[in-house]
């Protein structure tokens, strides 16, 4: 039997991952929206200070929010926090296997920067846990009480570490260092600030103490960041879908643009909540993101300037740095089957996928993966020329 231990605990890790994606995010969609939601309850009840009426599923819901905590604790507390743990550990988990263990293919591009798989691991953590201090120090400076500042200087040290990465790492490696980041310092607002402060608070009530509202004010200030950072963490998690953005030579700005637009559109539904519609916002988002699209679809114009290129030409070139991986067997020792189902080892093979390899290694420099075989630039354009040609094949 040939197991791929690889393959499967990728394939587990990604599953559970996603799904705790999902809740954890699903859960802090809801319940900034419940929050933004509230209405003062009429007829006034002691100490609470809003409620709100849903229906959902084929029943009434009540819920209200107290101003600090209830009279009496609960006997069933419900505590939100394991569907966002589960989300760190499973991405902290796939990105060791993939990432980590696969430095190499998938982690280092010598073309950038030849690291040695140690130096590239470190460097990946030092962006992460440094990203983690940098945010948690800004957030505790008095910017921290000085909300749009704060997030114009946390959204440059992103962009100034996006630049930095793509520069470093294989284009998905630094994107999802850049996403690394912002899902670790997600985390930590619910490990290290939120659920703390809210410990303090019900064992303040407990012992009858009166319990600091600059608690609770502080686990706000940590959600309302949460709430602005989830469109682009998710942009990132699966930006590896989209090489004309991650392979781009302007990768970093793409992605700060992109990430403004989903802040815009987040920011969009949040003023909602409160009845206040202001389309601007989606406006602007959508714009943002239709920008990049134009920027990433300037093609550069090598292809065209190149004489016919006959398909020998390009045999010899996709036979020298793509068929160790994508071939029907690779000898590749990373791979044991084509990447994707895509094999170029036949004439029929490279034609079929023409349009593909020009998005991957001609448009963009994200093929062959971390270029490993130092493809040059004549090639991608010998490549492009003749698939610009009509990708013939004998
Ligand atoms: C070291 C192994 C490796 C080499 C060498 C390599 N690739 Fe890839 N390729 C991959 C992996 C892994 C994927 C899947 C992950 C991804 O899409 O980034 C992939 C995906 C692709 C895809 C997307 C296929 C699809 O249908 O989604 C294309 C196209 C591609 N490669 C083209 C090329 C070309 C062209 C070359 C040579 C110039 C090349 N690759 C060299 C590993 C490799």
């Amino acid at each position: 039997m040939d197991y791929d231990v690889t393959t499967w605990l990728n394939l587990g890790l990604r599953w559970l991952h996603v799904i705790a994606g999902v809740a954890w995010i699903g859960a802090s969609f809801y319940f900034v929206w419940l929050d933004n939601n509230l209405r003062p309850p009429v007829p006034e009840k002691e100490g609470v200070k809003g409620e709100l009426w849903a229906v959902h599923g084929g029943g009434f819901y009540h819920s209200q929010k107290y101003l600090t905590a209830p009279a009496h604790m609960p006997d069933h507390l419900h505590w939100f926090k394991w569907e966002a743990y589960t989300t760190w550990l499973s991405g902290f988990a796939l990105l060791i296997v993939l990432y980590y263990v696969g430095a190499p293919v998938y982690l280092i591009d010598a073309s950038k920067h030849a690291f040695s798989q140690a130096g590239a691991i470190a460097t990946g953590l030092a962006f992460i846990f440094g990203g983690l201090a940098v945010y948690e120090g800004l957030c505790r400076s008095p910017l921290g009480d000085r909300p749009r500042l704060f997030g114009m200087v946390w959204f440059l040290v992103l962009t100034g570490a996006a630049y930095a990465l793509t520069h470093l790492f294989s284009d998905r490696g630094a994107f999802i260092h850049v996403g690394a980041i912002i899902g670790t310092c997600m985390v930590g607002n619910v490990f290290l600030v939120i659920i703390p402060n809210q410990r303090r608070i019900v064992a303040d009530m407990l012992a009858g103490r009166p319990v600091d509202p600059r608690l609770g004010a502080m686990g706000k200030q940590r959600s309302v960041h949460n709430t602005h950072m989830t469109l682009p963490v998710i942009f990132i998690m699966i930006s590896n879908h989209y090489p004309a953005v991650t392979g781009h030579h302007l990768a970093w700005l793409l992605l700060a643009l992109i990430s403004a637009g989903g802040v815009s559109i987040r920011y969009f539904f949040i003023l909602r909540h409160h009845g206040i519609i202001k389309p601007g916002y989606i406006f602007a988002g959508v714009m943002l993101v239709f920008f990049v699209s134009v920027i990433a679809s300037h093609k550069p114009k090598a292809a065209q300037a190149m004489s016919d290129v006959p398909f020998p030409v390009a045999q010899a070139i996709v036979q020298k740095h793509c068929v160790t991986c994508h071939s029907a067997v690779p000898t590749h020792k990373g791979f044991t089957a084509p990447p994707n189902g895509a094999a170029f080892d036949t004439p029929a093979g490279m034609a079929r996928y023409a349009g593909k390899i020009r998005e991957r290694a001609v448009d963009s420099t994200s093929m062959p993966l971390g270029n490993e075989t130092h493809i040059t630039d004549e090639e991608r354009a010998q490549l492009g020329a003749w698939i610009e040609a009509g990708a013939k094949t004998p």
